[in-house]
């Protein structure tokens, strides 16, 4: 019998070595061992056809996985679906909408859906969810009706409707206009602050970094690495940039000592910082840059701003997956 550790009981969602193929062969997800902690607003991060919706659909007992397991506040899935998802709000890629029910219809029904509803208080339920997602001014239009960005609150508002411990939400502004993605930011912030764990799929990193206090990085159905945010963006080192007169004899210096993808914006010069070898510490860092500093007065070249930028959970995806990452908003 397999020993479980406090700290998978502690985990929101924990899974170990979950895979799915899917039948024509596709390797969607590749032995995921994800850890949710509770209380956590976790961000699931990843480009298209990374396996987001996969593994949500896997978490939430909608595909079976081909091999490995999820545990949701503690309990195995598929196997707990009936005690532990009545504890799990969901919002997965399009919520199945009766195109021709109003908004309000289609949550009446759904609340209706829900054996442990209390049908006396179900008009204020809805009306309450709608109020929070903002669609309480078009709760009276049909659902066909509805842009891509209603139909993302609604689904919203059909998880909302009863309190939860976990949120699974897919892509949750998908669809959403910048002051829409600014609302529902804000509204899971709330759920966070009322100790709801929130754990949403996006590829916006942006979004991850506002509103996230942890994310985890897939990328081709394998998960890169996950961890805070704050620990995800430490991982990789910022780009370096110097404001100098000289900025061409800049570019030969910094070069000459390993500064790669350098750029020259009038007298702004950033670059690539050379990765450090194995081996070598993080604590080598400050020696370097005080190294290429010195370097670059010791050839003539008069520097007046020195420096290392920000490094972004943004550094941190291209240093991490190699590749460049879509960014709107
Ligand atoms: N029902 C299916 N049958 C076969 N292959 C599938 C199926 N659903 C998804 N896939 C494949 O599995 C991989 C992962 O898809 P998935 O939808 O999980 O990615 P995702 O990260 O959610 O992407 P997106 O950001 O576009 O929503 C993709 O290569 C996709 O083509
Ligand atoms: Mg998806």
């Amino acid at each position: 019998m397999e020993q479980r550790s406090t700290e998978e009981d502690d985990a929101a969602v924990e899974t170990r070595g979950l895979t799915k193929r899917y039948r024509g062969g596709q390797l969607a997800v590749d032995a995921l061992d994800l850890s949710v902690p509770r209380g956590s607003v976790f961000g699931f991060l990843g480009p298209n056809g990374s396996g987001k919706t996969t593994t949500i659909r896997m978490l939430m007992g909608l595909i079976e996985p081909t091999s490995g397991r999820a545990r949701l506040l503690g309990e195995p899935m598929p196997r707990a679906a009936r005690s532990v998802l009545p504890r799990v709000g969901a919002l997965i890629e399009g919520p199945a909408l009766y195109p021709f029910l109003t908004g309000r219809d289609n949550l009446l029904r759904y609340d209706a859906a829900d054996p442990t509803a209390d049908p006396r208080t179900r008009t204020a339920r809805v009306a309450a969810a709608l109020d929070r997602v903002g669609l309480a001014a078009a709760a009276g239009k049909r659902a066909r009706a509805y842009s891509l960005g209603m139909k993302q609150r609604l689904g919203l508002a059909a998880a909302l409707l009863q309190p939860r411990e976990l949120l699974v939400l897919d892509e949750p502004t998908n669809g959403l206009d910048p002051q829409g993605m600014r609302e529902i930011r804000s509204l899971v912030r709330e759920l966070a602050e009322e100790g709801t764990t929130v754990f949403l799929s996006s590829h916006l990193l942006d979004e991850i970094e506002q509103v996230c206090t942890h994310a985890a990085v897939m990328a081709q159905g394998r998960l890169i690495a996950q961890g805070t945010v704050a620990e995800l963006a430490a991982g990789s080192r910022g780009r370096l940039a110097i404001t100098t007169p000289d900025p061409v004899d800049a570019v030969r210096v910094l070069k000459e000592h390993g500064v790669t993808d350098l750029v020259i914006l009038d007298e702004r010069v950033s670059g690539e910082l050379p990765v450090p070898g194995p081996g070598s510490s993080p604590a080598d860092a400050p020696l370097e840059l005080a190294d290429l500093n010195a370097a670059l007065v010791r050839a003539g070249v008069r520097v007046r701003a020195f420096g290392a930028e920000r490094a972004s959970l943004e550094d941190a995806f291209v240093a991490l997956t190699g590749e460049g990452f879509d960014v709107a908003g």
